[in-house]
């Protein structure tokens, strides 16, 4: 069971920032990526197709016999969780609650932005989620789905995302939140531009990083965790254009990238 890779899973490239998050924290865990390059973006369809698409990448990753399965799409666990938890054998973890507990726990003032795709900020789940923690907590939601194709392209920093993420930003801003949460995979690899924009002292909470944390802690709570010395094996499904996954994976992993596997659903 120990040895069993941990399945996750996003509609395309951006949970690779969820990878990168769980690769430092647990580095002797094997890893099996899923990533539906051919129909991505999911932030801009309805309820119904993401739900459809969730539980076939479910079903594919529950007979690769993964041992928990990570949910990095903010999208697919905004609006296709119950989907997806009907469908999985084995734990389920996901961004949301993640970054709500930690968004949560950091802001004093409990005015707390939020950021994501169209359908994540539609679906109220970041709200919900913060609720839940923080009867207080007060939510000012944007969705940003110009971040995605911005990011896709490799302009972290780069004066038209600025405009782009200063219009977006003005409602946030003006509310006075003292912390924002990044709803979104993609958005941790523009942090340095949005800290720039909201301000020092506004804290940024990162999905990623904020999910490695909880998946240690799980595997470690259930005894799950690989105790193999050996070196890990990460691969890497995506449904087209593997080469594209590999030039941009390269960016949102940091490091070189191999292990792809073309599949079909
Ligand atoms: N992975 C999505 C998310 O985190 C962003 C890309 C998409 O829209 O599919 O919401």
């Amino acid at each position: 069971m120990n040895n069993r890779p941990i399945g996750v899973f996003d509609s395309g490239i951006g949970g690779m920032t969820v990878v990168r998050a769980l690769m430092e924290r647990l580095p002797l865990e094997n890893i099996i990526y899923f990533g539906d390059t051919a129909r991505v973006p999911y932030g801009i369809k309805s309820v119904e197709t993401i739900n459809q698409y969730a539980a076939q990448i479910t079903s594919f990753l529950v007979k690769r016999n993964v041992k928990l399965l990570i949910v990095a799409c903010n999208t697919m666990a905004a609006v296709a969780l119950p989907t997806i938890k009907k469908l999985s054998k084995v734990p389920v973890l996901e961004v949301i609650e993640a970054s709500a507990r930690q968004a949560v726990a950091e802001s004093r003032s409990k005015a707390i932005g939020v950021i994501g795709t169209p359908a994540t900020i539609n679906s109220n789940a970041y709200a919900r989620a913060i609720h839940l923690l923080e009867k207080e907590a007060i939510i000012y939601s944007q969705a940003c789905p110009l971040f995605v194709p911005v990011v896709e392209e490799g302009w972290f920093d780069h004066e038209a995302t600025r405009l782009i993420a200063r219009e977006y930003l003005k409602t946030v801003i003006a509310e006075k939140v003292d912390t924002l949460v990044l709803g979104c995979t993609h958005y941790p690899l523009l942090k340095p531009l949005l800290q720039e924009i909201m301000g020092p002292q506004i804290r940024l909470i990162d999905s990623a990083e904020a999910m490695a944390g909880i998946a240690a802690a799980l595997l470690k709570k259930e005894g799950l965790g690989n105790t193999s010395r050996q070196k890990p094996d990460y691969l890497f499904c995506v449904t087209d254009v593997p080469h594209r996954f590999q030039m941009i994976g390269e960016r949102f992993l940091g490091r070189a990238l191999s292990n792809i596997e073309l599949v079909r659903l």
